[in-house]
């Protein structure tokens, strides 16, 4: 089966044959310059995060040192070296956002989810990432739940917001359990 290189295609690679999938990345931006980040980018769109394996692989295939690759990943806020939750947060602090309260709304969001900035709930439920402005100013402020933009955000529909992913998630599950039940 020939796949092309597609995050698509990469990601259905990587589930079956994570080591390939890391050479064909490398082998995409091998012979670009500024081969490093690009790669890096790549491997976390493809594994939704990087961990010390997928760095020593791509160390491995693209001769790039494995602690060059390490310090990008820990200086960038971008990379992400722990897996992430079922549900993605992006809470803007770019300008607007920022003037717009995006402090108070992070605070709030913390306090709901019961995590930190760039941490994972114990639930596992939501991971909660501060990101540099999301195009929507004029919603300031604004943060994403996984594809889901919310703009114009106040602490109370944070909370709203917030409840309705959860309700969704144990109604999946309690479906989920009938299936499983059923058979
Ligand atoms: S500053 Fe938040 S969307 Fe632009």
């Amino acid at each position: 089966m020939e796949l092309g290189l597609k995050t698509d295609n990469l990601k259905t690679l990587a589930q079956q044959y994570p080591v390939i999938a890391v050479k064909k990345i490398v082998e995409k931006h091998i012979n670009s310059k500024g081969t490093a980040i690009p790669i890096l980018q790549d491997l976390q769109n493809v594994f939704g995060y990087i961990s010390p394996d997928l760095l020593r692989r791509a160390a491995e295939f693209s001769g790039i040192p494995v602690n060059e690759l390490y310090s990008i990943v820990t200086f960038y806020a971008q990379f992400r070296l722990e897996p992430i939750g079922e549900h993605l947060i992006q809470i803007c602090h770019g300008t607007a956002c920022h003037l717009a309260g995006a402090d108070k709304i992070t605070e709030s969001i913390q306090f709901e989810i019961k995590a930190k900035t760039g941490k994972t709930s114990d639930d596992n439920l939501f991971t909660l990432e501060k990101v540099a402005c999301l195009g929507c100013c004029s919603l300031a402020p604004v943060m994403t739940v996984d594809e889901e933009t919310h703009g114009k955000l106040s602490p109370e529909n944070v909370r709203k917001i917030l409840k309705t992913v959860r309700r969704k998630n144990s109604e999946q599950s309690a479906s989920k359990g009938d299936c499983e039940d059923a058979g």
